[in-house]
């Protein structure tokens, strides 16, 4: 098997959803390490997507086109351009999809990911398509749950944004089987880094923390995540790109689980803030209560996280406190955080 960088030079990567949170930083990961590969970005620039994420990036190998995955002419004409493409494109904020976005997630996660299949059959050039998808297709486990999740749990998602993600992971299964599509699924547990939209958990709590507001927590706070550090999703989906057998589904892991009240007392001891901004707010509905995903299958391929969390949470919060301008223009431009962000 040729090393990646071999495998990876002189290819062109066409990556939907490069503006957001983890496209951003897989493309930021490409642009870094490998300066023979090209990458093509297709992003709506939704209310999550944002330019500013890519900011100081080398343009030489790099395209931006602002287009919709609905749009399968558009890809279509891209894919022709690409050796490998990768679909982080989705609407992904679990409240929003509650409180009235459902129909954003239908069309976005699933008639989206049919639109990018359907491009892909007029793509023999394609040699593998990756679907971002989640651990949140799975459920939720109890807290003293001693199973963990893996490729072979059945899907039995609680809200409308796991649902969605769900279908398109079926739509994609369904083309391998009846088409032969070169696919691979990936299942990721919630990541963290720099640069991610502040509706999400650790941001959120790192500007209300830094802003002296109330940390809100849904329920008693002991729901439980697995977490994972953005960069190693990046290597993860590089392995799969490399060594992944086509058809099948990988999950992402460190299996390194904390409850959100943990991240909001870890975060207050970085910024150095007392506890008594935690406040306890009514349960989200169909909160899960636990993920915990087992990651044994990828790591046979030889991938393995490098980044402790302890660390990496260290490093993004003070990213976070260095880049209060970044803050100001996602706040300045979106209206969606406070419409959907239920304090
Ligand atoms: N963030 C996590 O912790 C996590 C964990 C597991 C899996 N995932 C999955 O990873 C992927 C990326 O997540 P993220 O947190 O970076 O998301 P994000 O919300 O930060 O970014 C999504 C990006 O997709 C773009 N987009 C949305 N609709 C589009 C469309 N119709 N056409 C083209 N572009 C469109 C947006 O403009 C934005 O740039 C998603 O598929 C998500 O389900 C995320």
């Amino acid at each position: 098997m040729p090393t990646l960088n071999k495998f990876l030079e002189n290819k062109t990567i066409l990556v939907c959803g490069g503006c957001g949170f983890m496209g951003s930083n897989f493309i930021r990961f490409i642009l870094d390490n490998f300066k023979k590969t090209k990458i093509i970005n297709l992003d709506l620039l939704t209310y999550a997507g944002n330019k500013d994420n890519l900011k100081e990036i080398n343009l030489k190998n790099y395209s931006f086109i602002r287009g919709d995955i609905n749009n399968t002419k558009l890809v279509a004409g891209l894919m022709k351009k690409a050796d490998l493409a990768v679909n982080f494109a989705a609407e992904t904020h679990v409240d929003k999809s509650i409180h009235g976005g459902a129909p954003d997630f239908v069309r976005t996660n699933i008639l989206g990911v049919q639109s990018l299949l359907e491009a892909l059959r007029q793509s023999p050039k394609i040699l593998k398509f990756i679907q971002i998808s989640t651990d949140e297709v799975w459920g939720d486990l109890s807290l003293n749950s001693k199973i963990k999740f893996t490729e072979k749990s059945a899907f039995k998602p609680n809200s409308p944004y796991a649902a969605s993600k769900a279908a398109g992971d079926l739509l994609v299964r369904s083309y391998f089987r009846t088409y032969g599509l070169p696919m691979i699924v990936s299942h990721s547990v919630n990541n963290f880094g720099p640069r991610q939209f502040p509706e999400k958990l650790i941001p959120f709590f790192a500007l209300r923390a830094m802003q002296n507001k109330p940390l809100p927590l849904y329920g008693d706070g002991k729901n439980v995540r697995d977490w994972l550090y953005v960069d190693d999703h990046s290597s993860a989906i590089l392995t799969l790109f490399q060594k992944a057998k086509t058809g099948e589904v990988y999950a992402i892991s460190r299996s390194e689980e904390y409850s959100n009240l943990e991240i909001a007392d870890r975060i207050l001891k970085i910024l150095d803030k007392s506890n008594n901004l935690i406040t306890f707010v009514k349960d989200r509905p169909g909160h899960d209560r636990r993920y915990s995903v087992d990651s044994s299958k990828l790591r046979l391929l030889g991938w393995q996280p490098k980044f402790s969390f302890e660390k990496q949470l260290k490093k993004t919060i003070s990213w976070y406190k260095e880049n209060l301008q970044w803050f100001n223009n996602v706040l300045k431009k979106s209206s969606e955080i406070n419409k959907h962000i239920k304090i």
